[in-house]
C-alpha cells in the first residue's frame, strides 16, 4: 500500500466470461438492524444481477464488496468443483467461505499429515474441497459430525437436514473417495476413538465453543508446523463465545486468529 487512493473498480470482472459461480444473495440475522431488509433490496434492486460472476458486486452470506476481482468465481476449477457438489442456494452464498477452504487445503498438500473436519452436517464444505483437490488421494481425510437423527433442537445442530438417514447420505456423498472416513460420534470424545497423528488441515465448524475449543485441545498439537486451520464462524457476532474461547486458547500459545471478511477465522500453525 502506498497510501494513495485505491484505483476506481471497473465495470466488470477480469474475465468477461459467464461461466462462473452464480452466488445467491442470501443474509442471515436481519433482524439484528432494523431496516436492513428494506436498505438491502434496494440496494440488489439498483445494482442489477447481483449474482452474475461479472457483475462488479459480491452480495452475499453477509457479505458485500464493490470491485474486488473475486477471481475464484471465474476459476474453472474452482467453478468445477461447487458444482459437482450440486449447491443449494445457501451454499451458493458462502462460495468466498468455500474458496478460503480450497485455498487453505491446497496449501496444505505440501504439508505433513491428515485433513480433518469438524462439524460436517451434509458434507458440502468437504465435498467441494475434495473435488477441487481431486479426491485428495495421497491423505487420509477424516470427517467427524454427530449425525444426530432425533428431532428438534440441540446444541451447534442445523436443524434442515438432520433426519435419521443423515449420516447414511453423507457416506454415500463421500463414497467415491476411499480416503475418506466419516465418523458419527460427539467430538471431542469420538477423537479417541480414532483420529490421525499428524494433521495437515483442520476445519472446525461445530457452531459451539465448548466442543470447539475440546477439539482443539485435542488435535492442535498434531496439527503440524505450516499447517492450517480455519474456524467457519470465528467473526461471525452469534457466535461471540466461540471467538473468546479460540482468542484464549491461541494466546496462550502465543498465536492468534486472522479475522477473516467471511467471517472465518485462519491460524498458521508454527
Ligand atoms: C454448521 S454445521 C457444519 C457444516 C459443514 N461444515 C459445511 O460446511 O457444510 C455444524 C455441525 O456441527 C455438528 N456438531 C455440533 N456439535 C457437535 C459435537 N460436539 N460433535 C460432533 N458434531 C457436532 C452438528 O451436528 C452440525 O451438523
Amino acid at each position: 500500500m502506498d497510501g494513495s487512493s485505491p484505483p476506481p473498480p471497473s465495470t466488470g470482472r477480469d474475465a468477461a466470461s459467464s461461466a462462473g459461480v452464480r452466488v445467491a444473495p442470501l443474509f442471515y440475522r436481519l433482524d439484528l438492524v432494523p431496516g436492513a431488509v428494506p436498505a438491502l433490496q434496494q440496494l440488489v434492486a439498483a445494482v442489477g444481477d447481483v449474482a452474475d460472476p461479472r457483475t462488479p458486486w459480491y452480495v452475499g452470506d453477509n457479505l458485500i464488496t464493490y470491485g474486488r476481482s473475486c477471481g475464484f468465481l471465474t476459476d474453472p476449477r474452482f467453478v468445477a468443483a461447487v458444482e459437482a457438489a450440486a449447491p443449494r442456494d445457501s451454499e451458493r452464498a458462502m462460495a468466498w467461505r468455500t474458496h478460503t477452504l480450497c485455498w487453505a487445503a491446497e496449501n496444505c498438500r505440501g504439508v505433513a499429515g491428515d485433513f480433518v473436519e469438524c462439524g460436517t452436517y451434509e458434507g458440502y464444505s468437504m465435498a467441494v474441497v475434495l473435488h477441487f483437490l481431486g479426491g485428495l488421494p495421497e491423505r487420509r481425510c477424516w470427517l467427524y459430525d454427530l449425525f444426530d437423527p432425533t428431532p428438534g433442537p440441540g446444541v451447534g445442530k442445523r436443524l434442515e437436514a438432520h433426519a435419521p438417514d443423515l449420516y447414511d447420505r453423507v457416506c454415500r456423498r463421500f463414497a467415491r473417495w476411499p480416503n475418506v472416513a466419516v465418523t458419527r460420534g460427539k467430538v471431542p470424545e469420538v477423537l479417541a476413538a480414532g483420529a490421525p497423528d499428524r494433521i495437515a488441515f483442520l476445519h472446525v465448524d461445530l457452531n459451539n465453543a465448548a466442543a470447539e475449543l475440546g477439539a482443539l485441545e485435542a488435535l492442535f498439537d498434531r496439527v503440524s508446523a505450516g499447517g492450517l486451520i480455519v474456524f467457519d464462524d470465528y467473526g461471525w457476532t452469534g457466535y461471540r463465545a466461540q471467538k473468546s474461547a479460540e482468542d484464549a486458547f491461541f494466546t496462550r500459545r502465543g498465536l492468534s486468529v486472522l479475522e477473516l471478511p467471511t467471517g472465518q477465522g485462519l491460524v498458521v500453525k508454527r
